[in-house]
Parts: structure tokens; C-alpha cells; sequence
């Protein structure tokens, strides 16, 4: 259930996504170098929410002979990637139930994670496929004062957990070695809360709710006209296979 509304959400998203996902793109690119400033020469490389493909155009830079295979569990964000990226592999699926029956030099998922179930599982299973994994991932304090918005009136809003560095790293390190981490804040502004809303709808992140959620924050939304930052703590981790 959970898993169809994302993919449809993000499936919507797939024709505005390109055009919103600035921060997605700049976390790519980030991610990217951090992999290849710290990891070797990669020949076949599985990219997990791959989206329209931001992180695979990144690492071609860097490994342009590699095989890619990409993964998303929506068919239209697969589609625009195979559209951007032709001619490599290409998997709709769910990655935390799904069993890749092949191996990988790198498994790289930028600011996809926090849509899974469970992360821990997902390391231990992934690092068995990929002999590196990189990820990033918003986590504690992201998105604060949008989601202060709600707090008050104990609306749920964006689905996900927010993880805090400390407790994510500590379970990175449990399932791998931690080559590189790193940190960084990217601020987006919005003339008003409903801006920034509209800005997780084009990009499929606007979470999973009820309908008499969507009215409270409609109303909630409505009710707060003034500027506001959207800010997206990411942190970076390259691991290892132990
Ligand atoms: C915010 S987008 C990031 C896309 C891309 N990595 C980028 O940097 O532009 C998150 C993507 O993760 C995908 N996703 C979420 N849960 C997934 C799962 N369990 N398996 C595979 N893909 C998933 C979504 O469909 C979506 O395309």
C-alpha cells in the first residue's frame, strides 16, 4: 500500500522532477566525487532510487566505461532515466525486497533511503551485492521550519524519519567500514508554506497522508503566507564491504 503511493507520487513527479530537484542534483554531483576520491576504479555500478538518473549522469565523469544498472521503484522515473541514459540496465522495483542476482564494484542511492522500511537490513543485504555502497540522506533538523508549521497542531507531514547522524553512523558502522562521511546544508526559499509545498509535489516527496490530513494542511498551508527555507540536511557515507 505504502509502496504504491510512493511510486505514484514519484511516478507523478517524473516530467517536473528535472526542472525542482536542484538540491537532488547538487548531492549527486557531491556524492559522486566523494566516491571517487576514496574508492577505486568501479566497472559495474547499481544505482538505488535512481530517479531520473541526476546520480548515474554524475558518476559517468568520473567511471565512463562502467556498466550501469539502475533501479527505481517507479516505471516512469525509470523511463526518463533510460531516456537520459540509454543503453545500460535498467530495474523497476522495490531494492529492499528486491534480489539483485548479480554483483557490483559500487552501489551508490542519493536522498532515497529515507523512504525505506529499514535501513540496517538494507545495508547488511546491500554491501552482500556491492563491494562499496555510498548514500546520502536528509537527516535530524532538515526541513525545520516547514515542518514547525504542523508541529503545533500535531499534523503528520513528509511520512519519513529523520535519522541523527550519531545513531545512522553508528549503524553504518555495524554493516560496514566507513570509508568517508561528511555533512552539508543546502537552503532552498519560497515566497510562502505553499511554495514549498508544491516544491515536494514536483519532486514526488510530498509523503503519504490521509484525506482529512490533506484539508489540515491545506489549511495550515493557506494560513501562512510569508517567506519561508526549506533546509535539507544531508550527510554522505561511503562504507566498505567489512
Ligand atoms: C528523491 S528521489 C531521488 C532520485 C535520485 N536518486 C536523484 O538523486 O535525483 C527518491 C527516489 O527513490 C525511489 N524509491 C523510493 N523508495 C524506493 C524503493 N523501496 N526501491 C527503489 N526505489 C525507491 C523513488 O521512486 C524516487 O525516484
Amino acid at each position: 500500500m505504502k509502496l504504491n503511493h510512493l511510486s505514484n507520487n514519484f511516478g507523478e513527479a517524473s516530467a517536473t522532477y528535472d526542472q525542482h530537484a536542484s538540491v537532488q542534483k547538487k548531492t549527486s554531483e557531491y556524492l559522486a566525487c566523494l566516491c571517487s576520491s576514496c574508492t577505486e576504479n568501479h566497472k559495474k555500478i547499481l544505482d538505488i532510487g535512481c530517479g531520473t538518473g541526476f546520480t548515474t549522469l554524475a558518476l559517468q565523469k568520473y567511471y565512463r566505461n562502467a556498466t550501469y544498472t539502475l533501479c527505481d521503484l517507479s516505471e516512469n522515473m525509470i523511463l526518463s532515466a533510460k531516456n537520459k541514459i540509454p543503453n545500460q540496465n535498467y530495474i523497476v522495483g522495490d531494492a529492499e525486497n528486491y534480489s539483485f542476482n548479480n554483483t557490483y564494484d559500487l552501489g551508490i542511492s542519493n536522498l532515497a533511503l529515507q523512504w525505506f522500511e529499514n535501513i540496517e537490513s538494507f545495508l547488511m543485504k546491500i554491501l552482500l551485492q556491492c563491494k562499496y555502497f555510498a548514500f546520502s540522506i536528509p537527516v535530524e533538523g532538515s526541513f525545520a521550519a516547514y515542518k514547525n508549521l504542523f508541529a503545533e497542531k500535531n499534523i503528520p507531514i513528509l511520512a519519513h524519519y529523520y535519522w541523527n547522524i550519531e545513531a545512522l553512523l553508528a549503524l553504518a558502522k555495524k554493516q560496514g567500514d566507513v570509508i568517508r562521511s561528511d555533512f552539508k546544508r543546502y537552503d532552498l526559499f519560497f515566497e510562502n508554506a505553499l511554495d514549498a509545498a508544491k516544491h515536494f509535489k514536483s519532486i514526488g516527496a510530498q509523503g503519504i497522508t490521509t484525506p482529512q490530513n490533506k484539508i489540515k494542511i491545506a489549511a495550515r498551508l493557506l494560513a501562512n503566507p510569508v517567506k519561508i527555507n526549506l533546509n535539507y540536511n544531508v550527510f554522505f557515507v561511503v562504507l566498505g564491504r567489512k
